[in-house]
This record gives C-alpha cells, structure tokens and sequence, in this order.
C-alpha cells in the first residue's frame, strides 16, 4: 500500500468518507470538491439514516457520474480517540472488496495529526494477506492500493513524518505474521537464523550472532540442546544487536521460536496439531520488532535473543524422567516434554545477563492455560517488577494490544523447585495455575546483575502470548492466522523512554 498526503482536496478516485455516529449530512468542509449528484446521495443516505456512522461500520456508493465513495462509521463523536481512528482505517480495507478501484482518496477536514495517523495505521496494519502458497493468476492477484490522505493546509510535513513511522512499525508487524504464518517444514531454526541474516545486510546499525547447535552444546547450553536434539533440524539461538556498539544499559528482549511443537515423547492430540508452527510467535515478535525499530531509524541500542528449536519425537528426543543442565547451572528433571518452552528460554534469558540490559522482555506461546484464564482477549503479562508491568501494561492499552497483570507468587516457585532429584522441575505439581506455575518456572533464570550470587535481580518482564499471537477474531488490524501482536506494545515502550 501506498500512502501520501495531500493538502487540499485535489480529489480521485473512490472517496472514503469518515463520519461520526449519528451524522445527518455531509460536514460542510468535506463537500469542497465533490460532485453535486454524489454530495446529494450521500446526504439523502445520512438523513435517511441508511448509514448510522457506527464504529468500523462501511457503505460503498456507486455515484454514476458523480463518482465512486465509501463511508466508514467512527463511533460517537465524544468517545473518538485514536482507536477509533485506527479500527475506522482497517475496518475500510477489511471490506476492501466492496471499495471499487484501488486508488482511495480520505478526506479529512480539521482533524488533528494523531487521528489521520492512527487511520492510515488501521490501514497500513490491516493491508496484510498470507498468500506465498497459492498459485494465483496475475489478474487475480489485489494490486496495491494507492491512497491519498487530504488534510489541513500546514498539516502535510508532519502528518507524512508521523505516516513514515506507522508504515515502519507495519512492516514490523507484517514481518512476525509472516514469520509466524510460514508453514513448519520452511520456517525451521536454520531457516529463521538464515532469514534474520539476510535481513540484517540492509542496515549498517544491526548485527545478527547465530550460536550453532555445535556451539550450544560446547556452551552448555542444556534447555535448547535438550528440546532441539529430536529434531533432525538442530536448534540455533539467534541474536539480534541494534546499535550493539553503543554504551549503556538497553532493552533485551527474548523469544520463544519453536518451530513446531508436536509435544516430542509426551506428544500431543492430532487435533489442530497444525497450528504449533506459530509456536515461535515470540521469536517473531522479537524479530518484528527489531524491524519496526531498524526500520524507523531507532538511534538507541537494542538487543534481542531468540531460542530456536523444533520440538520432535524420535529416539534422540529428551525424555520424560531425564534431567538436563542449562546454560546458568541449574539442573531441571523434565516431566513432560511438551513444557519446552519454558526450557529454550531457561537458556535464553541467563544468556541475556551478558549484555547487562537495563530490563528483559520475553515472548512465549508458552502455556494452553493462559488461553483458559484469558481467552484471546488480552496476553498475560508478569513482572518482578510492579512499577515495570504497569509500564508494559500501559503500553499495551496505548496501542490496543491488551496484555492484562497476572501474579508472580513464590508459593508457585515452591512448587516448580520441589524435584526429588534435580533444582527443579518443569511441571507443577497439579493441573491448576499452568500459566502462573511456567512464569515462576522461568523467574529461576532471570540472571542477577552482573551474575552477583547475592545481587538484585535484573528487572523483568514475562508476556504469554499463546491466546493472542493466532486468531483474528478479536483482533480487528488483522484478518486471519498470526496477529504479530506486541511488536507496536514495543515500539511504544521503547520509543517513549
Ligand atoms: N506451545 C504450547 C502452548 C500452547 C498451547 C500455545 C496452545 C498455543 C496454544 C506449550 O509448549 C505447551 O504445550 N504447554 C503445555 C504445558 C504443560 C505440559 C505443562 C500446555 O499448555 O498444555
Ligand atoms: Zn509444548
Ligand atoms: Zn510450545
């Protein structure tokens, strides 16, 4: 999708009208500029009350000689905030089969910067469809939609600063649904580290460490060697540096990339099986983010580490009854293997002590149980840190992508370290709390500064993304398969200090 800004109403194409509930006419300014048959139809629909401006609502108009238009709904005047100016902007490439043509013109008349933003946003996020797999014919393919933003006079330089950016970010979040929607015999640990490799060519500022499965093993690195060895596709740890060389303490930011989760030896149900490719939604969050951030020429320093493994049976697979020794020392006695990600990420989060980062976020499809406490409304967030999750939290609400406060609560520790022959186990003890019990689990590897035996421990943040990383249906940016929810949660927390 193309967009520009256009001061002025030098208007073509189809028209895509944005109206507040309840409007019974044109606003006066938007009728500069239209044809007089296409101004009256519209006006006729309004005071009909055809078309009642409810939030996402759409109406495509077929004006004869007076041209092409849509309307799209608002919501109420009072309630308007960028959301709605976002859902608005998606909801008209949502019904893009009822816009006619591809060259879009919205008319905008005093609105502020923000809200023409967050609808090109809604547009720029929604403009996203999966389709590398199907053989398609040339015409059938939806060519590029080229749209024209009209705003105020005096608006034009910063309305285009502010676009540059929300297309940025979008890419982002197109890369991780790409990521995360590549099916599993393509998108496999070698094939992530490859892609994030050649990505990295395009930008002088960012630098990409593949540590092999070789080298894992050479470090100790137990969690991710123990998942990936049943694999014939050995597993990788990726490292992303954005800015690497710059001083100071940064974001790190860790993912869980399991290519695919069939359970290994404690293999799960077939039913919907297919759908553990997005099992490395984490990894891509972190990857999409780094985009989202290169992309926009982010001057700060970031770092990103993603475990990658594909979790397989065969006779090299880990066991139930095994115990393994990871990256930090601790030793885990593995009850059931389908709890694999909390292992790569034991790996992964030690390692992130390395670069001293000011705090560490990590992102995991981790547990079903998050799913059963929140549906795929909001992500479950934890934290060491109580001022840190309401930050993320806030973020979170910032850009409509919830992630909802859920409790670290040493009772459920107790739990995950009561092993009779290791430091710790990677199953509670009953079926309750699963998502409670995996944060505790991963809290144990969260290294202290500086590794100090008694030192406070970095300041840290877990998001379980399992609810919230596949599946539209709440989620109104996107139509279908993976979301790549959190990568603006990112931008935003990162951004706005
Ligand atoms: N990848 C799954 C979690 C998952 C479930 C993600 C549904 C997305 C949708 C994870 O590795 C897993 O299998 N977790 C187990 C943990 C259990 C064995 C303690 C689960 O949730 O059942
Ligand atoms: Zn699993
Ligand atoms: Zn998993």
């Amino acid at each position: 999708m193309k967009v520009s800004v256009s001061p002025g109403h030098n208007i073509n194409g189809t028209l895509i009208l944005p109206l507040f509930e309840g409007s019974d006419a044109l606003p006066e300014a938007h009728e500069t500029g239209l044809h007089t048959a296409l101004k009256a139809q519209i006006n006729r629909i309004l005071q009909d009350g055809d078309f009642k401006g409810k939030m996402k609502s759409t109406m495509s108009i077929l004006g004869g000689e007076g041209g092409k238009a849509m309307l799209v709904g608002l919501g109420k005047e009072d309630a308007a905030d960028a959301h709605s100016y976002r859902k608005a902007g998606a909801a008209v490439v949502a019904s893009r089969k009822k816009v006619h043509g591809t060259d879009l013109t919205v008319v905008f008349n005093g609105t502020s910067i923000d809200a023409m933003g967050a609808f090109a946003e809604g547009m720029l996020l929604r403009d996203y469809s999966y389709d590398h797999y199907k053989q398609q014919d040339e015409e059938d393919k939806e060519s590029e939609l080229d749209v024209r933003i009209t705003c105020d006079e005096g608006q034009e330089d910063e309305l285009n600063s502010v676009i540059k950016i929300h297309a940025g970010v979008a890419s982002g979040v197109h890369l991780s649904r790409d990521l995360g929607n590549c099916p599993p015999n393509d998108m496999y640990p070698e094939a992530f580290a490859d892609q994030a490799w050649e990505w990295a060519k395009q930008y002088d500022d960012v630098e990409v460490t593949i540590i092999n499965y070789e080298q894992a093993v050479k470090a100790g690195m137990g969690g991710l060697v123990a998942v990936g060895m049943g694999s014939a596709r050995k597993p990788c740890m990726v490292i992303f540096q954005l800015n690497g060389k710059k001083s100071g303490r940064c974001p790190l930011l860790v993912g869980k990339g399991i290519t695919f989760d069939t359970g290994g030896i404690s293999l799960k149900p077939g039913a919907n099986m297919d759908e553990m490719k997005y099992d490395m939604g984490g990894s891509a969050t972190v990857f999409g983010t780094m985009q989202a951030l290169a992309s926009t020429g982010h001057k700060g320093k970031v770092v990103a580490i993603t475990c990658m493994a594909e979790n397989m049976p065969s006779s090299n697979a880990q066991r139930p009854g095994d115990v393994i020794k990871t990256l930090s020392g601790k030793t885990i006695e593995i009850l059931n293997t389908d709890a694999e990600g909390r292992l790569v990420l034991s790996d992964g989060l030690w390692k992130a002590g390395e670069f001293d980062p000011e705090y560490i976020i990590d992102f995991a499809t981790l547990t079903g149980a998050c799913v059963v406490a929140l549906g795929h409304e909001a992500t479950g967030l934890w934290s060491n840190d109580d001022d840190f999750r309401t930050r993320i939290h806030e973020a979170g609400n910032a850009v409509d992508e919830l992630a909802w406060p859920m409790p670290l609560l040493p009772a459920f520790e107790k739990e995950m370290t009561n092993s009779k022959i290791a430091d710790t186990r990677n199953l509670g003890a009953g079926r309750y709390g699963g998502a409670n019990t995996a944060a505790a689990f991963l809290k144990q590897f969260v290294p202290n500064r500086n590794y100090e035996k008694d030192g406070e421990q970095i300041t840290w943040a877990h998001m379980d993304i399992a609810g919230t990383y596949w599946g539209a249906k709440t989620n109104s940016m996107v139509g279908n398969g993976a979301t790549g929810i959190h990568v603006r949660t990112m931008y935003h927390l990162i951004t706005n200090g």
